[in-house]
């Protein structure tokens, strides 16, 4: 149920699992194919591998997501990278709350390098890929029910030479007969590639998912349907669409905009528990309708630290008024910022239309310097999980959302007085009520549902 840039849905998701009863007698990796949710087999390998790794204590699997670059250049040109980058952060979202609603936790293992991804999942084969566009590895995350696995270096590499020896089965498919060659494409891929680091998964306490869920809308006022479905965490799941358009009048009562920020602030809890960094993300607030709070510009900084550097940063005549004693919510300024905030994200409607938009601005040189040209993906990649969380809670607020790709950077930078790459803007996003249209139908996504 992930949105996707364009609808395109680069990513590509495998697992690696296990002896599982039922699914499979020796460990295997696995495609999952989306389109018949389903799991293909590409690899059966050595149980002793599988053991020697760690594997079975606790009993975990692995989940690996890449990228179809092709699936967005076709359409997006160069930008298809960030696109991609965005659409794997929202399936990281995703992959750890599905693992939260069956009360395991996910992590992101940082010492993967791309390569040794690659290798993991078979897309290194160029036997397997003849005719296929090349699949980008992206990260790879441990799902488990018990403590969290920290797969040290030789083990990882014994895995890697275990699933190399396996038995292989099954080739990609082609998506195109023609391509056009974005060569910048390839050039940032291969200036970002991630060599993996030295660093362990975090070590998270046991949640489960009443903790990571139920506490916010527990504590929230009145919704804004008042529908049992908004408490059950699987059909908000389902229902999560992106809005076309907003009815550009209803408004937000401020508790709820409130709760609503909160839900997006890390902490030790799904989903940011999946991501090994400290928050990178803070968040440029247009607010056009919350009743309570002033329409103006805002900030958000996800991360304490941060907000000292974005002061400095910014343009001087800012106010910086406190606007929530729960949340680390600043004023900026006060007015109508509906044109501008329309303006900024490529003159899209939805921008001015909901209750409030916002700019997904990147601490960046700093992360950059700290973690690597590679930590560029992962920027992004946070920015998804955001962007995941907030169509969550749009939706259990009885909104809607969008995610914004198509925005103008500079302009954004102009508006909060950002110079250079201290800080970038990397996505937006919007909230509201959403006008349906009547022109569409929804169908089962498959057979089995209808
Ligand atoms: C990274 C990203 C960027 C997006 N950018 C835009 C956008 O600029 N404008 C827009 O109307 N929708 C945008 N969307 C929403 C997608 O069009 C939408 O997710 C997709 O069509 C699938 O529909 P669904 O979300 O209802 O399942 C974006 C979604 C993502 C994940």
């Amino acid at each position: 149920m992930n949105p996707s840039s364009g609808n395109l849905h680069p990513t590509e998701a495998y697992i690696v699992t296990g002896v599982v009863e039922g699914l499979t007698e020796t460990p295997a990796v696995w495609h999952y194919a989306a389109d018949r949710h389903a799991l293909e087999q590409r690899c059966a390998f050595d149980p002793d591998a599988w053991r020697a790794a760690g594997g079975d204590r606790p009993p975990m699997c692995l989940v690996a997501l890449t990228s179809i670059h092709w699936r967005e250049a076709w359409k997006y040109g160069e930008r298809a990278f960030r696109y991609c980058q965005h659409d794997l952060g929202h399936a990281i979202g995703a992959v750890r709350i599905a693992a939260a609603l069956a009360g395991w936790r996910a992590a992101m293992l940082p010492g993967w390098s791309q390569r040794e991804i690659a290798s993991l999942i078979g897309v290194d084969r160029a036997e397997d890929y003849v005719e296929a566009e090349q699949e980008e590895p992206g990260c790879v995350l441990a799902m488990t029910a018990g403590e969290f696995p920290d797969a040290p270096g030789a083990r990882r590499i014994a895995l890697v030479e275990a699933v190399q020896r396996g038995r292989w089965l099954g080739r990609a498919s082609q998506l195109s007969e023609g391509h056009v060659d974005w060569t910048l494409i390839d050039e940032i891929a291969r200036a970002t590639e991630d060599p993996g680091r030295s660093l362990v998964a975090p070590v998270v306490a046991a949640q489960d998912v009443a903790q990571d869920f139920g506490p916010a809308h527990n504590g929230r006022s009145k919704d804004l349907r008042d529908d049992p479905a908004h408490f059950d965490a699987r059909a908000l799941i389902l229902q999560r669409r992106s809005a076309l358009a907003f009815d550009g009048r209803s408004a937000i009562d401020l508790p709820r905009f409130v709760a609503m920020l909160s839900r997006a602030m890390p902490g030790r809890h799904a989903p940011w528990d999946a991501l090994w960094w400290t928050p990178r993300i803070h968040l440029a607030l247009f607010v056009h309708r919350v009743d309570g709070l002033d329409p103006g510009l805002y900030i958000l900084p996800r991360e304490t630290a941060a907000l000292g550097r974005l002061k400095d940063a910014m343009h001087r005549g800012f106010l910086w008024e406190r606007a929530s004693d729960s949340v680390p919510l600043f004023r900026l300024l006060s007015g109508d910022g509906r044109a501008l905030a329309q303006r900024l994200s490529c003159d899209q409607e939805i921008a001015a239309d909901g209750f409030f938009s916002l700019g997904m601005i990147a601490d960046f040189d700093r992360s950059l310097r700290e973690h690597g040209p590679s930590f560029y993906r992962h920027l992004f990649w946070e920015s998804g999980v955001v962007g995941q969380v907030l169509y969550l809670e749009a939706e259990a607020a009885g909104a809607r959302a969008t995610g914004i790709g198509c925005f103008y950077d500079d302009p954004v930078h102009d508006v909060l007085g950002l110079e250079g790459h201290a800080f970038q803007s990397l996505y937006h996003f919007t909230v509201g009520v959403p006008i349906e249209d009547t022109r569409l139908t929804t169908e089962p996504g498959y057979s089995w549902e209808a």
